[in-house]
């Protein structure tokens, strides 16, 4: 499948470092938990929870989109719940791409239910012309236009997370 290079790695590495200080800074002594959403966002979680110099904890949020290859349906299932309770605490939400918005918007609605101090997120990429619900993006990688992108956790049936870099394929033939 053809794949046309988006964004280095290194470009990457430097983008998620500054969002790293930028966290470091907005949660100076508060209660912070890292919620990833799985799977996409497994490598970038990893690479800027290193970059938050806070005495934080991680957890994770399995969730799966019903969705054809590309496309967001807005039925999002949680496959994977939290280890341990929000309630009181600042949360950010760690997420591969805001697309539609659908997924995101669900998981705050879930979210807020536990009673959280605040919720924001944090996604390494935004699709703006795909947009259906608008969400706020506190702390954003990369804003990139209507392509379909693989790579540094992101995936194509379930194919090329692994790649250290994002690029684009061309169409969804595999
Ligand atoms: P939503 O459309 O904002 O609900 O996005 C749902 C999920 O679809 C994202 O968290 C990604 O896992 C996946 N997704 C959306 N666009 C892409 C893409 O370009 N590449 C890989 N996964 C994507």
């Amino acid at each position: 499948m053809p794949l046309k290079p988006l964004i280095d790695a290194g470009t990457i590495a430097r983008r998620v470092a500054e969002l790293g200080r930028a966290i470091t800074d907005d949660y100076l002594g508060e209660d912070l938990v890292l919620i990833a959403v799985l799977k996409g966002s497994y490598v970038f979680a990893a690479d800027l929870a290193r970059h938050i110099d806070l005495d934080l904890s991680i957890d994770f949020l399995g969730v799966r989109s019903y969705a054809d290859d590309q496309q967001s349906s807005g039925i999002v299932q949680i496959t994977a719940d939290l280890t341990q309770s929000i309630e009181g605490k600042h949360v950010i939400v760690v997420e591969d791409i805001v697309d539609t918005g659908l997924t995101v918007s669900y998981l705050y609605e879930n979210l807020e239910t536990r009673r959280p101090a605040s919720i924001k997120l944090a996604s390494l990429l935004h699709k703006p012309a795909r947009t259906q619900v608008p969400v706020r993006i506190d702390y954003l990688g990369f804003t990139i236009d209507d392509v379909f992108v693989v790579g540094y956790g992101l995936d194509y049936r379930q194919r090329f997370r692994n790649l250290p870099y994002l690029a684009a394929i061309a169409d969804g033939t595999a």
